[in-house]
């Protein structure tokens, strides 16, 4: 079971990082470990920053290669596996020598992302001369389009363990890439300009509400020991000395957080983000006349969506129409262009130009039901199922 699940935004900017915002990375904080998704450049700073703990870094899902996505990956591996620049050469080297004990029993960092990950991982690591005091592994989710062979003609790194390369299902998504007694991650292509993938963590149901009156009167008169109290609530069933059976309350589903890379259309996860407790969608471009003024005179809603898609964007109407087709009881946006500076301490205009694409998302989310637009070092805390 897992405690408290919550995201630390660390950045929120499309292609141009700005004053305001920096590139795509965000940490799912799940009790004391850390997934982050996605490393833009100057991820390792922000996590500095923020009340994420670089030590407690597990794993790493990318969503795809795009710079502003990944460009920050190699100096969170380097920082986070003691990793050593160009001078661990030698055999002798006490680092190396740690390496040696550490590929033997320490748990690698695991690194999930498209084909190309574990080649940008390895010759990255090779030509900086980068020597890692811990293991690290790369899987990657493959498509059919992908080349059958490794994405590296490089040999393993030395802190590198093989990778495995996962292969889509039948209906095309990648299903349990990571699953433990509390999570499982699943993963589905999303449409962008290049491939790209959307990640699903889907929290194991959980104990129902437990009414102690309902059992206690039948234990007393049993004779059994209240312990047995601790096996109802998960779930279990009893049977008393008297024959009577006791059946624990059933289990409650678990909470789901849905994190999409760039897209401009992540309709192939949509079954597998369905009844999301959090959905975060990218809006990276919007259409405010009279709000925005850059907005050009000739310029549509139909004229920026066209844009934005051909981009491989969405707008914030696009996200909350997708919201709304998988009833994600939340929505949070982010990726946002440069043009929305977006923070509350910037200026009105910047603020009012954030409100205005919250509400565009909410028209289409409908319901009354509320949108965030993410900044920068922003937390939130997604609570546990009634
Ligand atoms: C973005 O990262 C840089 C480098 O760490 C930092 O100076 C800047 O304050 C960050 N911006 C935000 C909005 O957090
Ligand atoms: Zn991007
Ligand atoms: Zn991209």
């Amino acid at each position: 079971m897992v405690a408290t699940i919550g995201i630390t935004f660390l950045g929120t900017a499309s292609a141009q990082p700005s004053s305001t915002r920096n590139h795509s990375s965000l940490a799912l904080r799940l009790d004391g470990d850390v997934w982050l998704f996605d490393c833009g450049e100057a991820t390792q700073h922000q996590v500095q920053k923020s009340n994420v703990k670089m030590g407690k870094i597990q794993k790493i899902f990318i969503t795809h290669t795009h710079g502003d996505h990944i460009f920050g990956l190699l100096p969170i591996l380097a920082s986070r596996l003691n990793g050593a620049g160009g001078m661990a050469e030698g055999a002798d080297d006490p680092r190396a020598q740690n390496l040696v004990s550490n590929m033997a029993t320490a748990e690698p960092i695991e690194i999930y992302g498209p084909y190309g990950t574990r080649a940008y991982v390895r010759t990255g690591l090779k030509y900086t001369h980068t020597h890692l005091g811990s293991p690290y592994v790369v899987h990657e989710l493959r498509t059919a389009h992908d080349p059958p062979e490794d994405s590296c003609t490089l040999p393993l790194d030395p802190a590198e363990q093989p990778g495995r390369d996962l292969a889509a299902g039948a209906d095309g998504t990648w299903r349990d890439v990571f699953a433990s007694d509390a999570l499982a991650v699943s993963a589905a292509p999303i449409w962008h300009s290049v491939p790209c993938v959307g990640y699903a963590v889907a929290e194991r149901p959980v104990p129902g509400k437990m009414v102690p009156a309902l059992y206690v009167p039948h234990l007393k008169r049993t004779g059994t020991p209240m312990s047995v109290l601790r096996q109802l609530q998960l779930g279990e069933r009893v049977q008393l000395a008297d024959g009577t059976v006791l059946e624990g309350p059933a289990r409650r589903p678990g909470r789901k957080v849905v994190i999409l890379g760039d897209t401009y259309d992540p309709s192939p996860i949509a079954a597998l983000a369905e009844d999301a407790d959090l959905l975060v969608h990218e809006a990276t471009n919007a259409h405010l006349p009279g709000i925005d003024p850059d907005t050009k005179a000739t310029d549509t809603y139909e004229i920026v969506e066209e844009r934005a898609k051909s981009r491989g964007h969405s707008t914030p109407q696009m996200a909350g129409a997708f919201a709304k087709r998988i009833g994600a009881k939340r929505l949070v946006l982010n990726h946002f262009s440069a043009r929305y500076a977006g923070n509350d301490d910037v200026n009105e205009e910047a603020r009012n130009v954030m409100v205005a694409i919250r509400h565009l998302a909410e028209e289409q989310y409908g319901d009354g039901r509320e949108v965030l637009c993410a900044r920068d070092l922003m937390t939130i805390d997604v609570e546990p199922r009634k």
